[in-house]
């Protein structure tokens, strides 16, 4: 279609470079012009590029062989401005700061050119892009924030303009925010948000697309070849060197986990590889780096983890509280924790010491920075006191000091605290493990019917309360006995398998009604296990308190590597990848899911550096310890599936409902007051309706959605290598019609926002009291093989015991640090239904459906409300309560425990 001329863009990069090499490099007179702060610069234009753009001849305007006749179109003046951020000089680079001021001074900073969507009529070639430099013509001192104008010469029959590339000729990076262009037509914005290198350190121009979304069957001719150029460099297909990828760069590559354990740094520091054959695990981002030195299967930690550049948080003003900011300053603040602690492993001497956090404070050590750093966890009161570190007080303890002890709320919390994924219907009984007897003892649970009938007092019997599903259980058995001799082994560690089944009372209301603690053989010992069941005298009020307290760490320990870290942290991280490696910037599902990607990439290698490591918070205070990756691994390998990730599969799945096409979301709930289930489910639906407007807008038939072979290759991708563990698993959906697209997307959006959402936000409000989330627990039953003095101090000081079972106060505290700032929106948090995306905007039947949605979210958020003062509601509201409102889509910035972010951000 095109002669060879017209269709390489290295003839047409080679002409402009060369034409504009003569004044590049000429010093301007004007070079000593200041640039002023705060305000447009007062600088004459320089003369801009005018009349470089060709001007081809088409065949039909040649004369005879050899004498072509030129035709110059008319040509106008178009504006266009380009909102930026001065970025940091890159290493090595610090010495050219004046240059860039020259370069700025002089206006030829960064070259901009314009790519026309449509090939000229005439000649049926592509047109040749017009060019000019940006000048810079306002700057902020403080923000860092400027504006450059660029004036075309644009000819009059250009057209649509379908992208533009840049160059950066400064000597730093730069954060292009977005251009916009003052066409005759109207003005067009170029959505952007985007680091751009040096030309000297990355002399590739950057390509971005206009607002208009394009299938690549769709894609006008002219933009193909720079839509299959800007995905290869982003698969890093034309990289040139090798080893760890720099700063700057833009690759997405697959990796495992192969870089939490440091051997280099200590043996103890060493962990196996998660992530293939014997630990299946999600992929992460490559990085490039060295191998260890003592493990060539583990890389090397030194330095900053990579990420591609654009998933670096901007440099927006405000947002130094930054999840990165944040993982960033946790080990120097334990650090300064730790050392005003005499003995790390002592435990709180009693409850008072606890509510001192919240009423006293902790004294640090004078000077220590800490201030600055984590300005949250700082009461206003004690701003003037940098050397104390006071909690503010959680929501479930501002609402009711004595709550958590109380069985109400701790069934209450499995359908609307911080974990309601892991509850489920009892649908056998009884209740037996399915592992091997051998190794890990009798697989018969303790827990009879005699038990239980007698707990539920008579209303009714096991079978009828099976039939009826009124028995619900949080199911910590199987899972862990396999961990649990191994954990004992570590310093400072206790564990038990644990089985807890509640009954479901006619107000929607569960009632724990039995606890069994197991412990497999072990060489010296027999299998030892037993059950607890709500105390009616000291000693057994006492027993079932301290069963309880294992009970709710292990559902911590799981929420956070499981429900939290692993469903949606580690999972998403290969769709991510995934995309932007097989999307197109211009593909409309790429358009759609980019606000739900944000961050978390980012958000992730620092969780890789600080969290899950080795020796991170995670190992050190929750129960798992150097297991804590091998267990999420194992749970991945043996329940993790894609399908079930979407909220009525998931809930359908736990049995805590059944499909019911005449129930308002298809499902019928099993507990009619779920929290949880209920907001998901308006959310879900709100998600699914949006994304099937859209999906349907560009894909009017599924042979699209079968012949676009970008998304059939970013699925394929998906499957096969970020999940590439799971890749034989049949029930992967496949990508055919309209349906399957909405399911996957849908799917995507929801776990990283709802799913997200009510498991990260209620992290303080609900465990920074930690009695009430206790992450680790230390020492065993007092019944559990008592020695004679471990019986006395039950007897004579229970309350002791259930402080020593509590984790240290290290322990605790680092946890409540960390969880405060994990519970934290930034604030440039961006929430579903807030901001639409350019390209959703200038598509009026996508923009009218997005409105839709914002609609649906609004309602939402009423509905909430509303639910959160209906008293019969029992599960959210009532006396001392807290209200559920982890679904209520937007929120203030700080610790608001509402918000639902588009993202996977902190
Ligand atoms: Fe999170």
């Amino acid at each position: 279609m095109f002669c060879k001329e017209s269709t390489s863009s290295g003839l047409q990069t080679l002409s402009i470079a060369k034409s504009l090499s003569s004044p590049f490099h000429k010093p301007s007179p004007r070079i000593n012009v200041p640039i002023w702060t705060g305000r447009r610069d007062k600088m004459c234009r320089r003369q801009n590029l005018s009349g470089r753009c060709k001007v081809r001849a088409s065949q039909s305007n040649s004369g005879k062989k050899g004498d072509i006749v030129k035709e110059k179109a008319k040509k106008i003046k178009v504006k266009g401005f380009i909102k930026a951020q001065e970025g940091t000089l890159l290493e090595g680079l610090r010495w050219s700061r004046g240059l860039d001021d020259i370069a700025d001074i002089t206006g030829r900073s960064l070259l901009v050119e314009l790519i026309a969507a449509e090939t000229d009529t005439r000649t049926l070639m592509e047109k040749d892009p017009v060019e000019d430099y940006a000048q810079r013509v306002w700057f902020d001192g403080d923000s860092a924030e400027e504006k450059y104008e660029c004036v075309f010469d644009m000819p009059e029959d250009f057209g649509t303009v379908g992208a533009i590339r840049i160059q950066n000729q400064h000597h730093r990076e730069i954060f292009i925010t977005d251009m916009e262009l003052e066409l005759p037509s109207g003005n067009v914005t170029f959505s952007c948000h985007s680091w751009v290198a040096p030309k000297s350190v990355d002399p590739a121009k950057r390509i971005f697309f206009s607002s208009k979304c394009y299938l690549p069957s769709t894609t006008p001719e002219p933009l193909k070849k720079l839509r299959k150029e800007e995905l290869e460099t982003l698969r890093g297909q034309n990289r040139e060197k090798v080893g760890e990828f720099a700063k700057h760069e833009r690759i997405y590559d697959y990796d495992v986990y192969n870089d939490v354990g440091n051997p280099d740094k200590d043996d103890e520091l060493a962990r196996p590889v998660i992530g293939g054959p014997s630990h299946p695990y999600p992929r992460r981002c490559k990085t490039g780096r060295k191998r260890s030195k003592k493990d060539p299967s583990t890389e090397n930690r030194e330095g900053e983890f990579y990420v591609p550049r654009d998933e670096e948080f901007s440099p927006t003003k405000g947002t130094a509280f930054t999840g990165k900011a944040v993982l960033a300053a946790l080990p120097s603040v334990f650090t300064q924790i730790e050392s005003i602690m005499l003995d790390p492993k002592s435990p709180f001497p009693h409850f008072k010491a606890i509510e001192d956090l919240f009423d006293v404070g902790i004294n640090l050590p004078k000077d220590t920075g800490l201030l600055p750093m984590i300005p949250k966890l700082i009461k206003v009161v004690a701003e003037a006191q940098d050397d104390l570190l006071q909690f503010d007080p959680p929501v479930l303890l501002n609402r009711d000091r004595f709550s958590w002890i109380r069985d109400d709320e701790f069934a209450r919390q499995t359908l609307a605290g911080l974990n309601p994924y892991c509850i489920q219907l009892v649908t056998e009984w009884p209740l037996t493990s399915k592992l091997d007897p051998a190794v890990y003892g009798d697989p018969n649970s303790l827990i009879t019917w005699d038990i239980v009938e007698k707990e539920i007092r008579g209303v009714m019997s096991v079978d009828e309360a099976l039939k009826n599903k009124r028995l619900f259980m949080l199911d910590y058995h199987d899972l862990l006995l396999p961990y649990v001799n191994k954990v004992r082994e570590l310093d400072d560690s206790m564990l038990y398998a644990s089985r807890t089944i509640f009954f479901l009372s006619d107000d929607s209301t569960l009632r724990p009604v039995a606890i069994e603690l197991t412990r497999p053989p072990d060489v010296n010992r027999p299998q030892w296990k037993q059950v607890f069941t709500p105390g009616y005298n000291a000693t057994s009020a006492w027993l079932w308190k301290l069963a309880k307290t294992h009970v709710v760490s292990h559902d911590a320990g799981y929420h956070q590597l499981i429900s939290h870290w692993l469903r949606t942290h580690c999972c998403m991280e290969p769709y991510i990848i995934a995309a932007n490696r097989q999307l197109s910037a211009m593909h409309p599902i790429y358009r759609l899911l980019f606000p739900h990607f944000r961050y978390t990439m980012e958000i992730n290698a620092r969780a890789r550096q600080s969290l899950v490591n080795a020796g991170g918070i995670i190992e050190t205070s929750f129960w798992p310890g150097k297991y804590s990756l091998e267990l999420s691994s194992d749970v991945y390998g043996k329940l993790w599936r894609f399908d079930k990730e979407a909220l009525p599969a998931d809930l359908i799945s736990r049995g805590l409902a059944v499909e019911d096409e005449n129930a308002e979301h298809g499902v019928r709930l099993t507990i009619p007051d779920y929290p949880f289930a209920n907001d998901g489910l308006m959310l879900w639906d709100a998600l699914k309706e949006w994304i099937t407007d859209y999906v349907k807008h560009y894909y009017p038939d599924a042979g699209l959605i079968v012949s676009d072979e970008e998304l059939q290759e970013w699925w394929s991708e998906v499957k096969n290598i970020g999940h590439g563990d799971k890749k034989d698993e049949p029930w992967w959906p496949e990508l055919k019609t309209q349906d399957d697209l909405i399911g996957v997307v849908t799917t995507i959006a929801w776990v990283a926002s709802g799913h997200h959402a009510a498991v990260n936000f209620g992290q303080y409000g609900y465990g920074g009291y930690f009695p009430n989330r206790p992450t680790t627990t230390r020492i065993k039953m007092p019944v559990e093989e008592p020695t004679e003095e471990e019986l006395t101090e039950f007897y004579e000081e229970p309350e002791k015991v259930l402080l020593k079972t509590f984790p240290s106060r290290k322990q605790a505290t680092q946890v409540m640090v960390t969880l405060d700032l994990l519970s934290t929106h930034s604030p440039d948090e961006e929430y579903l239904g807030e901001e639409p995306e350019a390209s959703w905007i200038d598509e009026p039947v996508i923009f009218a459906a997005y409105e839709r949605f914002k609609g649906r979210l609004q309602y939402l958020e009423g509905v909430i409300d509303e639910r959160n003062v209906n008293v019969s509601l029992k599960n959210r509201a009532g006396a001392g309560v807290v209200k559920y409102e982890l679904l209520k889509p937007i929120s203030e910035p700080g610790l608001t425990g509402m918000g639902v972010p588009y993202s996977v951000s902190i």
